[in-house]
C-alpha cells in the first residue's frame, strides 16, 4: 500500500510495476523481450483461467445464509446442528439447471439443482437436492446414457428431440419425472419460487440407535411461480441469466428468500408394506400416509463476494455427511456417493477440500490426507504421516449410527425389485396421480400436453407416435391432447424440421 492507501500494482510475486499497460520491447516496434515477467505472468495466468465446467449442472447461481432449527426432531435425528430450537448453522446454496453448458439459459426446461452445504460443528453436511421429488432413473448405470440424450448430438452438435424421447421410450420408469419436467414446474419463474426435495430416501437415527427412513422437503416461502412454455422461450432469448439476476438482486435489496424445511419419516415395517420400493427414486411418498413434519428454516441473505471463488469452486457431495444422517441403500444415491468427489478431484484438484468455500469450519484431523497439488493448509507440519501411537496420540469417537445385516446373493439383472418385490407395472400409478393433481389447477393438464407436443414435434414420426402411446398409459385424454397439439404444430404430421434423419 502507498501512503494514500491505494494498492500498488505488482506482479504476482510482489514486484511493483511502474507501467502495467506497457510491454518491454526493442525500440518502438519490438520484438518483445522474454524478460518481461509482467507480460508473461499476465498472459500465462490468463491462458489458464478456465477450469472444467461441471459435466452436469454447469450453469448455476449461489448465495450464503443460514439454517435455523424451528422444531424438535430429536426422536428422529441426533445430529448436533439440530439439537436445539433456534440453533443457527451457516449455509451455502447453489441452484442450477442440469443439461446446458455454463452460458445456457436459466429458463430452460430442465430440473433445477438445489445444493446446500451446512457448515456444522460435526463437519460439512451437503444436501444435494433437486426441485423435483423424483428422478429419471432408479439404476445408476443409466445416468450417463440418460444425460447424453439430454445434451448434444455427437454429429450435429444440436440438442436432439429424437435422442431425448428415444430414451424414455426405452426406459419408461422415467415417466413420472418427465410429467413434472413438462408441466409448468419444469420452467420455474426463479430459483426463489421453487421447492427442493431430497428425492432419495435417507436413513436418519437418534442416539438410542433407532432409525427411520427420511425424505426432506424444502418448501418455498415465496410460493411456487412458474413460466409457461412461451414465456420461458421468450425469457431465454431476452435474458438468459434471469434467475441469476433475480436471486442476486433480491438478496442485495434485503428481500432474503427462505424455505421451510420438513421431513417425511417411514419405519422399516412401513417400507415393507409399500406398493413400491423405498429405494426407487422414481416414486414419492404419498403425503396422506407420510405427512410432512416441520423442523427448520433455510434463509439466503448474503451474496457471494466472488462468484468463481465461492460458487464455481463449491464442491457438494451426498457423501459429505454428519453423524446420524446416512445414505440408504438406494442404488442411485450409493453411486452418487462416489461420483461427486471423483469429478471434483478432476474439476478442482485433489485438494478441493482446502478451497475456503469447501473447508469445514469444524476441526479436521487426518494426517494421511496430505501432499498433492496445491497443498495450502500447512500440510500437518511435522505431524507423523500415519496414526502414530508414539507421537501425537489421537482418540476415536464412538460410532454414531446403526448396524444392519446385508448378506444376500449378488444380483445382476434388470433393476426392478431393488429391495422388496413389487407386483405389476407400477410406474404409471404416481404419474397418473400427478395428472389428477394438475387437473386441480386450471389449464395445467392442457399445458402439459402443449409443452410435450412442442418438444416432441421436432422428432421423427415413429418417436412422436411412441410418445403419444406412452402417455396413453398415464391418461387417454393426455395422449389425445398431445396428438392434437402436435397436429397444430405440424399439420402434416411426419415432417421433421430439425432431424437430419430420413423419415
Ligand atoms: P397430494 O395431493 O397430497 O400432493 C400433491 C402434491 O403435488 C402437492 O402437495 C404439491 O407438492 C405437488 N404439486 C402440486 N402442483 C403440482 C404441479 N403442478 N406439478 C408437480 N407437483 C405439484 O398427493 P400425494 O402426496 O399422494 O401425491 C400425488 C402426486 O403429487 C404424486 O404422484 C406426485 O407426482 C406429486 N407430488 C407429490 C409429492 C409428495 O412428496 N407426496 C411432492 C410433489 C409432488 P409440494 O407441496 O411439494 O409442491
Ligand atoms: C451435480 C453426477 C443424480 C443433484 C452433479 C455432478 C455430477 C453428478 C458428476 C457434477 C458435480 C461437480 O462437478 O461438482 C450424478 C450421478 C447421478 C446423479 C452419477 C446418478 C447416478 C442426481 C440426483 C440429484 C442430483 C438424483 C438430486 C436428487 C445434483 C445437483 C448437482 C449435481 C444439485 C449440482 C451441485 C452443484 O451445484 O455444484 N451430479 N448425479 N444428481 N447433481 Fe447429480
Amino acid at each position: 500500500m502507498s501512503d494514500n492507501k491505494k494498492p500498488t500494482v505488482t506482479t504476482s510475486q510482489g514486484y511493483p510495476i511502474p507501467n502495467p499497460f506497457e510491454t518491454q520491447r526493442i525500440g518502438n516496434h519490438g520484438p518483445l523481450l522474454l524478460q518481461d515477467f509482467n507480460l508473461i505472468d499476465s498472459l500465462a495466468h490468463f491462458d489458464r483461467e478456465r477450469i472444467p465446467e461441471r459435466v452436469v449442472h454447469a450453469k448455476g447461481s449461489g448465495a450464503f445464509g443460514n439454517f435455523i432449527v424451528t422444531d424438535d426432531i430429536s426422536d428422529v435425528c441426533s445430529s448436533a446442528f439440530l439439537n436445539e430450537i433456534g440453533k443457527k448453522t451457516k449455509a451455502l446454496v447453489r441452484f442450477s439447471t442440469v443439461g446446458g453448458e455454463m452460458g445456457s439459459a436459466d429458463a430452460a426446461r430442465d430440473p433445477r439443482g438445489f445444493a446446500i452445504k451446512l457448515y456444522t460443528e460435526e463437519g460439512n453436511l451437503d444436501w444435494v437436492y433437486n426441485n423435483t421429488p423424483v428422478f429419471f432413473i432408479r439404476d445408476p448405470i443409466k445416468f450417463p446414457h440418460f444425460i447424453h440424450t439430454q445434451k448434444r448430438n455427437p454429429q450435429t452438435h444440436l440438442k436432439d428431440p429424437n435422442m431425448f424421447w428415444d430414451y424414455i421410450l426405452q426406459n419408461q420408469e422415467a415417466i413420472h419425472q418427465f410429467m413434472i419436467l413438462f408441466s409448468d414446474r419444469g420452467t420455474p419463474a426463479s430459483y426463489r419460487h421453487m421447492n427442493g426435495y431430497s428425492g432419495h430416501t435417507y436413513k436418519w437415527s437418534n442416539d438410542k440407535g433407532e432409525w427411520h427412513y427420511v425424505q426432506v422437503h424444502l418448501i418455498s416461502d415465496q410460493g411456487i411461480k412458474t413460466l409457461n412454455n412461451e414465456e420461458a422461450v421468450k425469457m431465454s432469448g431476452e435474458n438468459p441469466d434471469h434467475a441469476q439476476e433475480d436471486l442476486f438482486n433480491a438478496i442485495a435489496t434485503g428481500d432474503a428468500p427462505s424455505w421451510t424445511c420438513y421431513i417425511q419419516t417411514m419405519t422399516e415395517e412401513q417400507a415393507k408394506a409399500l406398493p413400491f420400493s423405498v429405494f426407487d427414486l422414481t416414486k414419492v411418498w404419498p403425503h396422506k400416509d407420510f405427512p410432512l413434519r416441520r423442523f427448520g428454516k433455510l434463509t439466503l441473505n448474503q451474496n457471494p463476494e466472488n462468484y468463481f471463488a465461492e460458487i464455481e469452486q463449491a464442491a457438494f457431495s451426498p457423501s459429505h455427511t454428519v453423524p446420524y444422517q446416512e445414505a440408504s441403500a438406494d442404488p442411485v444415491l450409493q453411486s452418487r456417493l462416489f461420483s461427486y468427489p471423483d469429478t471434483q478431484r478432476h474439476r478442482l484438484g485433489t485438494n478441493y477440500a482446502q478451497i475456503p468455500v469447501n473447508c469445514p469450519y469444524a476441526k479436521t484431523f487426518n494426517p494421511i490426507i496430505r501432499d498433492g497439488a496445491m497443498t495450502v493448509n500447512g500440510n500437518y507440519g511435522s505431524c507423523p504421516n500415519y496414526l502414530s501411537s508414539i507421537e501425537n496420540p489421537v482418540e476415536y469417537k464412538e460410532a454414531k449410527g446403526f448396524n444392519y445385516q446385508a448378506n444376500q446373493e449378488v444380483y445382476h439383472g434388470p433393476a426392478q425389485p431393488f429391495h422388496w418385490k413389487v407386483e405389476g407395472d407400477i410406474d404409471y400409478v404416481q404419474a397418473s396421480e400427478l395428472y389428477k393433481v394438475l387437473g386441480r389447477q386450471p389449464g395445467q393438464q392442457k399445458a402439459l400436453a402443449h409443452n410435450i407436443a412442442g418438444h416432441v414435434s421436432g422428432a421423427i414420426p415413429k418417436i412422436q407416435q411412441g410418445v403419444i402411446n406412452l402417455f396413453a398409459k398415464v391418461s387417454p385424454q393426455l395422449s389425445d391432447d398431445i396428438r392434437e397439439e402436435i397436429l397444430k404444430i405440424n399439420p402434416k404430421q411426419g415432417q421433421c424440421p430439425y432431424s437430419h434423419q430420413k423419415l
